[in-house]
């Protein structure tokens, strides 16, 4: 193996042009393609900004050129060579106008062949591709990837410096309050029996540094939450989080559009109109059956209960005799892709969503046919053709329950299903909004209480104070979220910073004084020695990124992700440990029959 001595390198790969012709340079990288022709070789040399041609031709030293035709693909290269401008130019290449007359080659390191080719384009699977991830980082557009995240982290930097913010690094290994998700636990070695929680965000210890002082907080911090995973959600992540001292709500959502406007332009030079569209929770479920809404196309539900007060047919009855209600889609010029079986598979897609049933009417040219319209009067048929505007060639598909939440859940899964599978999303659209408003608590069925739909820390809408105690499933919270193309990107919420009012909180949420005590006894204490108003939010940025580039994954946008059952395939983690180091923790394992 050859050695870098007598050598630097002056140049990286990609950034040679015709203006370097008759220079001498060095450069470094990997092979990605060598190919022998007799007096000629050729080696496309990689590095992270792009490829250059490396040439050896009858010139070239024979010992030179016997070097240049045992090098493969992944071999790690020093070259020393001219500059020269191509004789026959490959305009395919960002270099193709050049290539490198090698008269000094270094091998610097071989490589055995590699389990898949490292090429822009790929099909290999992810499985492969993440258990030798630091060969599929390698590739250009995995590498494009996390230049342009190292950018837009540092356009947040930036962007909060600007604005005042500091920021502060708060501690990965804190006290487990269960509220939310499940937390990670930390083993205590000098504290057997007891553990640290891995934090699901700085929330706590970002408003205690409100509560000192500092005005305005943010950190890029890394935060761990044991649920159940989906191509946007990680057991660790990593958030861009602010806190601000002296604001409302108003004040949050400003500095934050004016950081999407500063990083969509910087990264991608798109300007972002601002302030956004603001939806209350209550109106975005009812006009798209989600918090989250995707407002790239239309396709709004559709509210036909008023319509069917009188109806006989026992399953809108029943939605609506119990408290529920009758809703709607109409999908435009659809019944062409939506034949019956289609259909039965939306029937399947919203019974996940725990709808009962999904009614349909298909208004074809030839023959109408219909799941429910036999069952209705000829005015109500009528009455609901006319209110959603159907057509010869529409499909209407209708929802009914007990409950309104199901109804609205259940249509806008098939909203979005429906736009994807019709067509109707503008894929080079960014569709910005806040959703505000939200309730303050949901209802925990397992756990027979309420819960806060944000977290405990999160003030009541000035009008629900009073009902905080007698009225809780109808108090609203000072919490909105930013909502891009249908992802929650962040969400944030003005704090509570009065100590009576962060205890009434409590008892609502069914926590007894001592039980609160217990759990957040340092921040109730805290509270009492001045507390300034504040509020603030946090982004996923793997989300963030994912949008911004347009990948499918936040597993596309991360180094070293997890897979599905939370494991990582490369180091083969989580893993045994050995008996030795329980033994030091106190930890006696008890293994579960499957
Ligand atoms: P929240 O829980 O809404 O708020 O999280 C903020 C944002 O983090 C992202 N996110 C995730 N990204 C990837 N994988 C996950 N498992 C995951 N979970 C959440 C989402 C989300 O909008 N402390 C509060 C913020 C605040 O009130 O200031 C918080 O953590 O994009
Ligand atoms: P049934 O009389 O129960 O067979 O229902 C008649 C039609 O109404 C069938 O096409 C069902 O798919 C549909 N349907 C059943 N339950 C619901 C529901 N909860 N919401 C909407 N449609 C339903």
């Amino acid at each position: 193996m050859d050695t870098m001595k007598g050598l630097k390198r002056t140049n990286y790969c990609g950034e040679l042009s015709r203006a370097d012709a008759g220079k001498e340079v060095v450069v470094c990288g990997f092979v990605q393609k060598q190919r022998d022709k007799g007096p000629l070789v050729f080696i496309d040399l990689r590095d992270r900004t792009g490829i250059v041609q490396l040439t050896f031709d009858d010139k070239s030293a024979p010992e030179q050129r016997e070097k240049a035709k045992a090098v493969r693909a992944e071999y790690v290269l020093m070259a020393k060579g001219m500059v020269r401008v191509r004789e026959s130019i490959n305009p395919e290449l960002k270099t193709g106008e050049i290539e490198v007359a090698v008269n000094d080659l270094r091998i610097l390191s071989k490589s055995e062949t590699p389990p898949f080719h490292i090429t822009d384009e790929t099909n290999v699977n992810e499985e492969l591709r993440l258990k030798y991830r630091y060969l599929d980082l390698r590739r250009s557009p995995m590498q494009q990837t996390m230049m342009l995240r190292h950018k837009i982290v540092k356009a947040a930097r930036d962007y909060y410096d600007e604005n005042g913010f500091i920021e502060i690094e708060t501690p990965v290994l804190i006290k487990s309050t269960p509220e939310g998700a499940r937390d990670y636990l930390v083993p205590s070695r000098v504290h057997p029996g007891s553990f640290y929680a891995l934090p699901q965000s700085p929330q706590l210890y970002k408003q205690l540094l409100m509560l000192a002082g500092y005005d305005r907080y943010m950190q890029v911090a890394r935060c761990f939450r044991d649920e159940d995973l989906r191509a946007d959600r990680q057991p660790e992540f990593t958030q861009i989080d602010l806190e601000m001292s002296f604001v409302d709500q108003d004040d949050v959502m400003a500095v934050n559009e004016g950081f999407m406007k500063y990083v969509f332009k910087k990264i991608l030079n798109i300007d972002i109109q601002t302030p956004f569209k603001r939806l209350p929770y209550e109106e975005a479920m009812h006009r798209y059956g989600s918090d989250k809404p995707d407002t790239r196309f239309g396709m709004e539900l559709c509210d036909l209960s008023d319509l069917l007060t009188e109806t006989e047919f026992k399953v809108f009855r029943g939605a609506l005799d119990n408290g529920g209600s009758v809703r709607a889609l109409i999908a435009k010029n659809a019944a062409g892709v939506l034949s019956r079986k289609e259909i039965d598979k939306l029937v399947e897609l919203v019974k996940t969503y725990r709808a009962k049933g999904l009614a349909y009417t298909r208004l074809t040219a030839e023959a109408e046919s219909s799941s429910y319209e036999k069952f209705l009067s000829e005015q109500e048929k009528n009455a609901i053709r006319k209110r959603l505007g159907a057509e010869t060639g529409d499909v209407i598909l209708i929802v009914a329950d007990a409950s309104d939440d199901i109804v609205c859940e259940s249509l806008g899964q098939l909203r979005c299903e429906l736009g994807k599978r019709l067509e109707l999303i503008d894929e080079t659209k960014y569709e910005f909004l806040w959703v505000t408003h939200f309730p303050l608590f949901e209802y925990d069925e397992e756990a027979g209480r309420y819960a806060a739909k944000h977290h405990p820390f999160t003030a009541v809408a000035d009008e629900d104070i009073d009902k905080l105690e007698s009225d809780p499933a109808h108090c609203h919270a000072k919490a909105y979220d930013m909502v891009l193309n249908g992802c929650e990107v962040g969400g944030g919420s003005i704090r509570i910073n009065d100590p009576q009012l962060q205890q009434r909180m409590f008892r609502a949420l069914g926590f007894s004084e001592e039980d609160a005590y217990a759990r957040f006894g340092f921040l109730i204490d805290a509270f009492k020695f001045g507390a300034p108003p504040h509020g603030g939010m946090a982004y996923g940025l793997d989300r963030l990124v994912m949008l911004m580039l347009h990948k499918e994954s936040i597993r596309d946008v991360i180094a070293f992700p997890k897979v599905q059952n939370a494991s990582e395939l490369m180091t083969q983690c989580p893993s045994e440990v050995d008996e030795s180091q329980l033994n030091e923790l106190g930890i006696q394992v008890v293994k579960r029959e499957e």
